[in-house]
């Protein structure tokens, strides 16, 4: 009997002690993290834009190869260190590449917290509180866009993947039995010629075919023109094929253009088609009191997708789709799966109407920025890419040396600088290091874009953007 109780205690002891090693491990981790991240904030400050390494010397200059052995912690602290340190920085003031940047201190909170808690949303049970936290994301858009009542909505992962939902529930609503026998006849969709790259992909994908896609034209500045829409599809229905979805977009990838909304809408309706509109890029212009004109005729779609991630400044990733009848969503991707879904009911378990089976908290980080500023701060944080917008756009306009290719209204400036090519300039401050800035095409013509996406910037970041340009052409390119 006495060896009995020795021998529970001792385990009780030993149980304690794994424990708190284990809890010792990480909390050392954590100390490396913040050590790691104050060195990286230092050096985004003395050095935003990192000179890029070849990659074929990749593997010789950083020491990534995996190996049969694990290595030291004193190694592994300093290889983790370089890694981060030589990665490109994209939360810097000079990181104008892509259509996200910046970092926001409680955004990233929430992507930490959401991480060490590491539940998958495809259940109540293992989501808990953070279902409410999606599902209060999606209320809250659902109201900002107008949207009725029974509308719903969820989070993938991307822009790209919101489309293909869309898309999908589209194609489930013009063949109902697609779901279950597979496609027949001959499904086409309409978007503009300035459409994101998703869209044929997920054509693909949906089984419907790129080639059953038809590109729509665009006017001068890049909105999708109605009435070349309403031809396309006539001509569609005469050859006998059945048209089924077009896709308006809130924010052109390269232009930043918003598609006539309004008139769409009358067009798909007429038809009846399903209409979504991609606002990946700008469609957060719903916060916004000063700018959610642009939307104007939104209400109008079935679905609406925008990204967190890019106009929020969220970590990636953190896409929303709202759909204005949530049956269409049970409909096209609920699955019972009985070894899941087995307490708390549809609505709570989100699996039902995802694309995924396990699914990353992405809902967290936009929560904790919402809940810390308010819809009133997200309507300011989206004013302000605007204002920085305008204050490159007027520089560009009154400078006879740059050739302007934006219009007002969009966060993405395009213009060239004297008679240099685009992607001469772009891809030479890139290698020397000096700013992260890309090239886009519009109606032949090819210019750098400046996207106004980090909120964090400032009028002197952007101020100081063109001068460094400037004396970089200057030194290197003009006249060479
Ligand atoms: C208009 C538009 N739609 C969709 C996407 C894709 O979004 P993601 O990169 O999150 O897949 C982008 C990305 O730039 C975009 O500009």
């Amino acid at each position: 009997m006495k060896i009995l109780i020795f021998l529970l205690i001792f385990k009780k002891l030993y149980l304690l002690f794994l424990q708190k090693n284990t809890q010792k491990i990480m909390n050392n981790d954590l100390d490396l993290f913040r050590s790691i991240a104050e060195e990286l904030f230092e050096a985004e400050k003395l050095e935003p834009v990192l000179k890029p390494m070849e990659p074929l010397a990749l593997f010789s200059k950083l020491d990534i190869s995996l190996n049969q052995e694990g290595v030291d912690e004193e190694t592994f602290a300093k290889l983790l260190r370089d890694l981060v340190l030589s990665t490109p920085r994209t939360a810097s003031r000079k990181f104008f590449n892509q259509l996200f940047g910046g970092r926001n201190s409680k955004s990233t909170l929430g992507e930490l917290l959401a991480v060490l808690l590491n539940n998958s949303m495809y259940t109540y049970k293992v989501g808990g509180p953070m279902i409410g936290v999606e599902k209060e994301l999606i209320h809250r858009s659902n109201e900002l866009l107008n949207y009725p009542a029974e509308a719903d909505g969820t989070l993938a992962p991307g822009g790209s993947m919101t489309n293909l939902m869309a898309m999908l529930m589209a194609r489930d609503k013009a063949q109902d039995s697609a779901r279950t026998e597979g496609m027949r006849g001959q499904l086409c969709l309409y978007t503009s010629a300035e459409s994101h790259y998703s869209v044929p992909k997920n054509a693909a994908f949906i089984g419907v075919g790129r080639n059953q896609l038809r590109y729509v034209k665009a006017d001068a500045q890049g909105r999708m023109d109605p009435t070349d829409l309403r031809f396309q599809i006539k001509k569609d229905i005469k050859e006998g094929k059945q048209p089924f979805l077009v896709i308006g977009t809130a924010g052109t990838t390269v232009m930043g253009a918003f598609d006539p909304f309004e008139d769409l809408a009358l067009i798909a309706k007429e038809f009846n088609l399903w209409f979504h509109i991609d606002g990946a890029y700008c469609g957060s212009a719903i916060f916004s009191e000063r700018y959610n004109h642009l939307l104007q005729g939104a209400a109008a779609s079935d679905s609406f997708s925008y990204n967190a991630h890019k106009m929020l400044g969220t970590p990636l990733s953190c896409s929303l789709i709202l759909v204005k009848d949530k049956r269409f969503l049970y409909e096209s991707f609920a699955n019972d799966a009985d070894y899941l879904y087995q307490t708390d009911g549809d609505d709570y378990n989100l699996g039902k109407t995802s694309l995924q089976c396990g699914r990353r908290n992405d809902a967290l980080k936009f929560w904790t920025l919402w809940k810390s500023v308010g819809t009133k701060g997200l309507g300011e944080i989206v004013d302000w890419q605007f204002d920085l917008a305008n204050h490159a756009l007027k520089y560009v306009q009154g400078n006879p040396d740059y050739t302007v290719y934006s219009y007002p209204n969009s966060i993405g400036v395009c213009f060239n600088y004297k008679d240099i090519p685009a992607n001469v300039l772009c891809n030479q401050l890139y290698q020397s290091g000096e700013l992260m800035i890309g090239y886009g095409q519009f109606d032949g013509d090819e210019f750098v874009r400046l996207v106004t996406v980090n909120a964090g910037n400032t009028f002197a970041d952007i101020d100081v953007f063109f001068q460094e340009l400037e004396q970089f052409a200057e030194a290197n390119l003009v006249n060479s």
